[in-house]
């Protein structure tokens, strides 16, 4: 089949190399030139665990294209995916100019029947605005071609972004037409086989639930966190916590890690954006609006901890283990490491980073700057540092010779943002050592 899929980013890029890797046809089209011609030879503009392998052999063997030309985009296939950014907007709602561009274009410039398929997050309600974006498009050129708008949000995690693709928990199609739903099951038969995934619903159905979900599992993490500062002021130990209520099965293991505030591209900007939404409606968030609040409140546990520990930081430089809002992925959007670090500088504290795949976004974010040194190794950042603050559990900082660790550093103190470390093995070590929600030692 052939497929067109506008935006080439974290989303567009793995959904293309998919399907390309199925045996289809697959354009991609993208506004930023630079990132075309890096693609078309072959080089990912993000890093994404086997991401660059299935690019290289699906565009070598000719089933992956790309292009700027958003008319050879539109003529090309029956689908047109959407898959560009929805950032914030200044009031918190989601962006859709660079949704409704994309329609604009299709509407330009399409020459028969389409399914416009929506797998950027957008608010309930957008596919309207899409079909509306599009008929006027074709009134203008007084073009009559059919064509249904179709909700099928993306549910895939940065770090396992092609397996949650290909083996997906769910495929959720929103869609009111019996003529797009048939392509849409067509279409994701490959991902499909083992058991019927496809779950067929409405589309304003369909565009909440992707909102539903995200605020579901930032939820997860705040109430943890909630519960991780009230475990420190109580005396309670929070991991003990963690695994005696993860047992039970209606609560479950996964996704009640506590830490220091969850980031990433969507966690952030979609509980905002259905905050938006409901204050829109006249309906008060009030679970978002505090899931929000802690997670804020959250980002600044790590500085909070540094500040009760040394008082005055000016002057001092602090390891940082960890940029990406997660491991496994370079994405850098609103990362609680960003929040740490900018908390530092603006005390005339330095930092020395270090990020196993962050190093490039965090340059291209901050540039050059004195207070900011950007380490060849986890060693090399704690180099003469005085304290180390771990803020993403990347597994090569799982396990660290904390002999070597306290020789490097000036102070041998540890901020731990992702609850890693025994706290009786760093005391054995000689460390002060500070986490989330468990005792200082
Ligand atoms: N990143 C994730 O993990 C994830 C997961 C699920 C859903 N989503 C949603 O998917 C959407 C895309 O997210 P992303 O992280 O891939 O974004 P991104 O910022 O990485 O990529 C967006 C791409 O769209 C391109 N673009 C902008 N305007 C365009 C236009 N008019 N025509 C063609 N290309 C255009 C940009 O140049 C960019 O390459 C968002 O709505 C996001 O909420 C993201």
């Amino acid at each position: 089949m052939n497929i067109t899929i506008f935006g080439s980013g974290y989303v567009g890029l793995v959904t293309a190399v998919c399907f390309a890797d199925v045996g289809n046809d697959v354009l991609c089209v993208d506004v930023d030139a630079a990132k075309v011609a890096k693609l078309q030879r072959g080089e990912s503009p993000i890093y994404e665990p086997g991401l660059t392998e299935l690019l290289q052999s699906n565009v070598n063997e000719g089933r992956l294209r790309f292009t700027t030309s958003a008319e050879e985009g539109a003529r090309h296939s029956l689908y047109q995916f959407i898959a560009v950014g929805t950032p914030p907007a200044e009031d918190g709602s989601a962006d859709m100019q660079y949704v409704l561009a994309v329609a604009k274009s299709i509407g330009q410039y399409m020459d028969g029947y389409r399914v416009i398929v929506s797998k950027s997050t957008v608010p309930v309600g957008t596919a309207d605005r899409v079909a509306e974006a599009i008929a006027a498009e074709l009134a203008t050129r007084g073009a009559t071609h059919e064509f249904d708008v179709v909700s099928n949000p993306e549910f895939l995690k940065e770090g396992a972004a092609i397996a949650d693709f290909t083996k997906p928990d769910r495929i959720i199609v929103g869609s009111s037409s019996e003529r797009a739903t048939n392509h849409m099951q067509q279409l994701y038969v490959p991902f499909n086989r083992n058991h019927d995934r496809v779950v067929v619903m409405d589309v304003r159905s369909s565009e909440m639930t992707k909102y539903a979900a995200n605020a579901m599992l930032a939820t997860k993490i705040s109430f943890m966190n909630e519960m991780a500062n009230l475990a420190e002021k109580l005396g309670a130990d929070i991991e003990r916590v963690r695994v005696g209520i993860g047992s039970d099965p209606r609560i479950g293991y996964q996704f009640i890690y506590p830490g220091c505030g969850y980031g990433g591209s969507c966690f952030p900007k979609d509980v905002k954006a259905l905050i938006r939404m409901a204050d829109e409606v006249g309906f008060k968030a009030k679970v978002l609006q505090g899931v929000e609040d802690v997670n804020d409140r959250q980002k600044t546990v790590l500085f909070d901890k540094i500040k009760a520990h040394f008082g005055n930081v000016s002057g001092m430089t602090f390891a940082l283990w960890g940029l990406a809002f997660k491991p496994r992925t370079d994405d850098m959007r609103e990362a609680p490491s960003r929040v740490l670090m900018e908390a530092l500088w603006a005390a005339g504290a330095k930092v020395r980073a270090y990020d196993p795949v962050a190093m490039h976004e965090t340059a291209k974010i901050y540039g050059a700057r004195d207070d900011l040194y950007l380490a060849k190794s986890p060693e090399d950042a704690a180099q003469g540092a005085d304290a180390m603050v771990l803020v993403t559990e990347w597994r090569v900082f799982q396990s660290p010779n904390f002999a070597t660790l306290a020789k490097l550093l000036n102070k041998p103190v540890i901020f731990d943002g992702r609850n890693q470390y025994d706290p009786q093995h760093a005391k054995r070590a000689g460390f002060s050592y500070y986490s989330v929600g468990r005792a200082s030692v």
